[in-house]
């Protein structure tokens, strides 16, 4: 952390956690208790500090929840927002805010970031293969798609990686065999059009940023980014074909969703927006929050989360909101195997 610069304001912000189950002793441990310790010590300070949190309501892990309790997404993000937000109260993790990616404010906030995204040019439209269950008429994530893995022959590959078996990275297209994760329901290979981010383009100034501008990131953090930089960036699908989320905001777009990476750490501006919105003598704008070079923005997260924060929300606000210089110092509880956040 820079210690020389003066800030007018800090924001604090924890990863928002899924609301498919209840919050355990290694969430707590590494990152909302020391963010809280944190966040109580600058109060005391006297330091004007905003505490942002929330639940990340969408993606595959809540599908995936429904599925085997036969109960509706919905259904599942209500029971354990909760059951989350009411742990956090009764520890007392003092949030200024903790709301949830399902909120009004959230699903429109989000899709305004995106089409305003998508009106200036800025997202790449892209035609892929996916696979597609003709009997429930929808396409299949890559991890609900098994087969065998063309490498080490492990039985049960899943579509986005040999998880154990060889543990390499995979494409769906490349299983032998592959067939849906839930079902024997035949597949076939089907044309999809879906939005990607062109992270490639934000090489040069990520490295500068990063590489030369946050020497004092966490080593593990810093490490990590520099292996991604050094490795070359890919454009990223920023949406999925799925049925819950947030609907993509483009004519067309039906049966597709905004990507739960593109959403969720946008739910950390929502937040601020809504708890503005709520209080504006006491917080002012979201805009002073978000885009005034002299705050200061924390994020304390899971190290699972590193490459989201590190380099596809930043190039997402630098694309669509502010000149990202004034943000993000990492706070990373270092590796601890699967008491880590995810
Ligand atoms: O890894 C996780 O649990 C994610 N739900 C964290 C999201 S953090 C942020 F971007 F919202
Ligand atoms: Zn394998």
């Amino acid at each position: 952390m820079d210690n020389e610069k003066k800030f007018a304001r800090t924001l604090v912000t924890t990863a928002l956690p899924y609301a498919n189950g209840p919050v355990h002793i290694g969430h707590l441990a590494g990152v909302y208790v020391p963010a809280d310790i944190y966040v109580r010590y600058l109060r005391l300070q006297g330091e004007n500090v905003m505490f942002v949190g929330g639940s990340d309501e969408h993606g595959v892990p809540v599908t995936q929840r429904a599925r085997k309790e036969g109960i509706t997404p919905q259904q599942v993000v209500d029971r354990y927002h909760k059951i989350i937000k009411e742990s956090f109260e009764e520890l007392g993790i003092s949030y200024d805010i903790y709301s949830r990616t399902t909120s009004k404010t959230h699903h429109q906030f989000a899709a305004e970031f995106f089409r305003k995204l998508y009106d200036d040019g800025k997202l790449i439209e892209k035609t892929t293969k996916q696979f597609y269950d003709e009997q429930d008429g929808k396409f299949l994530t890559d991890r609900d798609v098994e087969g065998e893995c063309p490498y080490c022959h492990h039985p049960a590959a899943k579509g986005n990686q040999c998880e154990d078996g060889c543990g390499r990275d995979l494409d769906p297209t490349e299983l032998i065999n592959p067939h849906a994760k839930d079902s024997d329901h035949p597949l076939v290979l089907k044309d999809t059009t879906n939005w990607f981010l062109p992270l490639n383009e934000y090489e040069g100034w990520l490295k500068e940023w990063i590489l030369e501008g946050h020497k004092e990131w966490r080593t593990n953090v810093y490490g990590q980014c520099k292996s991604w930089l050094d490795n070359g960036l890919q454009p990223r699908a920023m949406t999925r074909d799925l049925d819950w989320g947030i609907p993509v905001p483009v004519e067309g777009a039906e049966g597709k969703v905004l990507y739960v990476w593109f959403d969720a750490p946008i739910g950390y501006i929502s937040n601020t927006k809504e708890l503005c919105e709520a209080q504006p003598e006491r917080w002012g704008t979201w805009q002073q929050w978000w885009q005034q070079q002299d705050t200061r923005l924390i994020h304390f997260i899971g190290k699972d989360n590193i490459v989201f924060h590190c380099i596809i929300f930043p190039t997402m606000m630098k694309r669509r909101l502010c000149d990202a210089r004034q943000c993000a110092v990492q706070r990373v509880p270092e590796p601890r195997g699967r008491q880590d956040l995810n």
